[in-house]
């Protein structure tokens, strides 16, 4: 089947027996794999101990594939939060099936998996190049989305009911473990059903994958949100903006907004510790240097400081508590009680990013993403995800995938740059760095 490292193995239904209908392509050599990890020394010690080095299978067209697009029907579903990028997606899945492939059925369930469960009355949406032909000028996704789990076995009956052998998943972990749990009830049956994964999360979580869809407009649309802080935070006397950000176990999105905009003056992200006293003094230093400080908090940073909520949403992520509204108001106590009145001005445009339509590089970004899902599922691959890895979309199993959550490394270049630009202490908990210092004049 196929000859990547055991680590990326990816799995499909057999052999690829039917010629590409595709033109003027240049088919992937599926030999080709690219390296997982390109630090030299690492794999010169992999070679001399005779380990063949991680690697990932590279995702494109192949000359030969598995289903015949004439009799093929296909499914996509997107579940999840929404994020910058679903309708280019579904878009370029349904225009690269139907254009460069010929395959006649493709048929979108709405609201996430609630539209393949049986018990829904959601009944699935023909869809058509010339149905979707627009639907990327537009945030959202035009299939609605859900959280949640359903019936395994009422959405392979589905999938049986309807004929079809190719059903594409677009959503988050637990989406893609959900797309798992469907691959395993479709073994059990011993069907010829291949599922396809597109990662999606805002917040950029996904393991194996350096950048995923949307995460660039995110970046982008955050800035506005910092540019508007430091307007109101450098023409306010001790003036403090605040910005939370999305990212609920990972920061990504706050590092890049930081690094996006240098007026930021502290980044806090959940990976780091910090406490209110080391926050008010990292934010009374940068005062007493610019007059004013901007800070960026990503809406999982600090759980530790609030009331541990015991809520889960429908996915089973904790409900996190709301570290905007509690820095909001934390601040200028703590600083009231030093006697000097900040002026602080909260932003929380979560909502007003997720919701989007994809920048130009995201748009870019998704329709390749919608081809390499295609042309991996003609090929009969099944229980993976399309991925992307120093810009080259690979092909990722879903197990490795949803194996732990992507988090920004303290030690790594990124949170080491976010550092160097904020010159902010890298370690903000008052227990070590001591009270604030009353020193604004
Ligand atoms: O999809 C990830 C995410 O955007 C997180 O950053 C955030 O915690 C969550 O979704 C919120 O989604 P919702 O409000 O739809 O449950």
């Amino acid at each position: 089947m196929t000859s990547v490292s055991p680590n990326f193995r990816t799995d499909d239904l057999g052999e690829c027996k039917i010629a590409s209908p595709l033109r003027a392509t240049r088919f992937m050599d599926t030999s080709k794999q690219l390296l997982f990890r390109a630090d030299i020394d690492e794999l010169r010690a992999q070679f001399r101990a005779g380990v063949d080095p991680p690697a990932f299978e590279l995702a494109g067209p192949r000359e030969s594939i598995y289903f015949n697009p004439g009799t093929l029907k296909c499914g996509i579903v997107t579940c999840g939060g929404l994020c910058p990028g679903l309708n280019d997606v579904i878009r370029s899945i349904v225009f690269c099936l139907q254009e460069k492939y010929g395959v006649a059925k493709v048929y979108g369930f709405q609201f996430g998996y609630e539209g393949l469960a049986g018990q829904s009355a959601l009944t699935p949406i023909e869809l058509t190049t010339r149905r979707v032909t627009q639907i990327n000028e537009v945030g959202g996704t035009v299939l609605g989305s859900s959280r949640g789990p359903q019936p395994v076995d009422e959405m392979v009956d589905t999938l049986e009911r309807l004929g079809i052998q190719l059903l594409f998943t677009i959503g988050g972990d637990g989406t893609l473990s959900g797309a798992h749990s469907i691959v395993e009830e479709i073994r059990r049956r011993e069907l010829k059903i291949a599922v396809v994964g597109v990662p999606k999360t805002i917040d950029n979580d996904i393991s194996f994958i350096d950048t995923s869809f949307g995460f660039d407009t995110a970046v982008e649309a955050a800035r506005h949100a910092t540019r508007a802080a430091y307007v109101e935070a450098s023409c306010h006397r001790f003036g403090i903006g605040l910005v939370k950000l999305m990212g609920r176990d990972s920061g990504f999105i706050a590092s890049f907004a930081t690094l996006a905009d240098t007026q930021v003056g502290l980044c806090l992200i959940p990976e780091i510790a910090f406490s209110v006293d080391g926050v008010v003094r990292a934010a009374s230093q940068r005062i007493q240097q610019d007059g004013h400080v901007v800070i960026v908090v990503a809406e999982g940073a600090g759980q530790n400081l609030l009331a541990e909520a015991s809520e889960r949403d429908a996915s089973g992520n904790r409900r996190h508590g709301d570290i905007g509204v509690f820095l909001k108001d934390k601040i200028p106590e703590a600083f009231r009680a030093q006697g000097i009145a900040v002026t602080l001005k909260y932003i929380d445009p979560s909502y007003m990013i997720r919701s989007l339509p994809a920048n130009a590089r995201d748009a870019n970004f998704c329709l390749r993403l919608g081809h390499g899902a295609v042309h991996a599922g003609m090929a009969g691959k099944t229980d993976m995800v399309i991925g992307s890895w120093r810009r080259r979309l690979t092909h990722v199993p879903i197990p490795a995938a949803v194996s732990s959550r992507k988090k920004v490394a303290t030690d790594g270049y990124l949170w080491q740059t976010v550092l160097s630009v904020t010159g902010q202490d890298d370690d903000l908990l008052s227990s070590v760095t001591g009270k604030a210092e009353p020193a604004l004049s």
